[in-house]
C-alpha cells in the first residue's frame, strides 16, 4: 500500500500497536488456572510487546513473540533486556498465516488486537489446532457496544473491517469453535487514550512537520487523524473486548 513506510515510522514510536493496558492484561491473566509452572505461550501478533513483557512477569513462562515486522519485535527485545525478561522471551519474525509451530504445543495463545488479520474465524481455528488439550486463548477484538450505531460510523467499519461484530456474536463464534467461554469485558477507555491515541496524536504533530509537503504522508497522517476522531465522537458504540478461553 503506498505510504506504508510513513505508517511504520507512526507506529514504531508508539508504546503499543493498538488499545490495551498492562491491567487489562494482568486481569486476563488472571482467567487462567492450574497453568504449568513454566508455561509455553504464543503471542501472535505482538508489535511492540507491552503485553509480552507483561506474559513474562506474570508468568514463569517461555513466550514465543510472532510478529511479521521485525522493527516492532526489535523493540520488543529492547525493553526485555531492560526489564531483565529477555532469556524468557523468544523472538520469531513470522507471518500468522504461515505458522510452522506443531499442533498442540502451547499452554497459552495470546493475542491484543491481532488475530483478525487471519480473519477471526480462521483465527480460532488454528489456534485451537496450536493449543494443548484444555489450553487456554485470550483475545481482544474491536466489537460493536449498541445494537444499531450511526451512518457514519458503520460507514467507517464498511471500509474498514466490515466483519466486525457484537459481543453475543463473538461468543457464538468461539463456542462453535470449539472453545469454552472463561470470562470477557471491555477494555476501558483509558487504554484506547493512554497508550494509544495520544501518544499516536503526539507522534502526528512531529511528522506533520517533518513531512510537511509529502502529500502521501500527509494523507496517511489525515487518516489516523480521521480514525481518532472516529474513536472521541462514538466511543459509545464500539470498544475493544477481551475473550478469554479454554480448548475443549
Ligand atoms: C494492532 S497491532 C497489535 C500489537 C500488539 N499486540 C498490541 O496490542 O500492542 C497488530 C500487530 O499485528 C502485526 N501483524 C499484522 N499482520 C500480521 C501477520 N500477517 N503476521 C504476523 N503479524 C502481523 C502487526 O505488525 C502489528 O504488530
Amino acid at each position: 500500500m503506498e505510504g506504508m513506510q510513513y505508517f511504520y515510522e507512526l507506529f514504531r514510536n508508539l508504546p503499543r500497536g493498538g488499545p490495551g493496558d498492562n491491567q487489562s492484561t494482568r486481569k486476563a491473566f488472571g482467567y487462567l488456572r492450574n497453568l504449568p509452572f513454566e508455561p509455553r505461550i504464543l503471542d501472535i501478533g505482538c508489535g511492540p510487546g507491552m503485553q509480552t513483557l507483561q506474559l513474562a512477569k506474570l508468568s514463569n513462562g517461555t513466550i514465543i513473540a510472532l510478529d511479521n515486522y521485525q522493527p516492532f519485535l526489535d523493540i520488543l527485545m529492547r525493553n526485555a533486556i531492560k526489564e531483565g525478561v529477555e532469556k524468557r522471551i523468544i523472538l520469531k519474525n513470522q507471518s500468522m498465516l504461515d505458522m510452522d509451530f506443531n499442533n498442540n504445543s502451547f499452554d497459552v495463545i495470546w493475542s491484543e488486537g491481532a488475530l483478525y488479520f487471519m480473519g477471526f474465524q480462521n483465527g480460532f481455528k488454528r489456534c485451537h489446532q496450536l493449543l494443548k488439550k484444555n489450553g487456554y486463548l485470550a483475545v481482544t477484538e474491536a466489537v460493536l457496544l449498541a445494537p444499531s450505531i450511526p451512518e457514519p460510523l458503520q460507514k467507517f467499519w464498511d471500509a474498514g473491517y466490515p466483519d466486525i461484530k457484537d459481543v453475543k456474536s463473538n461468543i457464538a463464534l468461539i463456542q462453535n469453535e470449539g472453545f469454552e467461554l472463561l470470562a470477557h469485558f471491555t477494555l476501558p477507555k483509558s487504554s484506547w487514550i493512554d497508550n494509544y491515541y495520544s501518544p499516536m496524536e503526539k507522534r502526528i504533530d512531529e511528522l506533520k512537520k517533518k513531512y510537511h509537503d509529502n502529500t502521501i504522508a500527509l494523507q496517511v497522517f489525515a487518516e489516523c487523524e480521521k480514525e481518532i476522531k472516529i474513536y472521541h465522537t462514538y466511543s459509545d458504540y464500539f470498544g475493544y473486548e477481551f475473550f478469554i478461553m479454554q480448548k475443549r
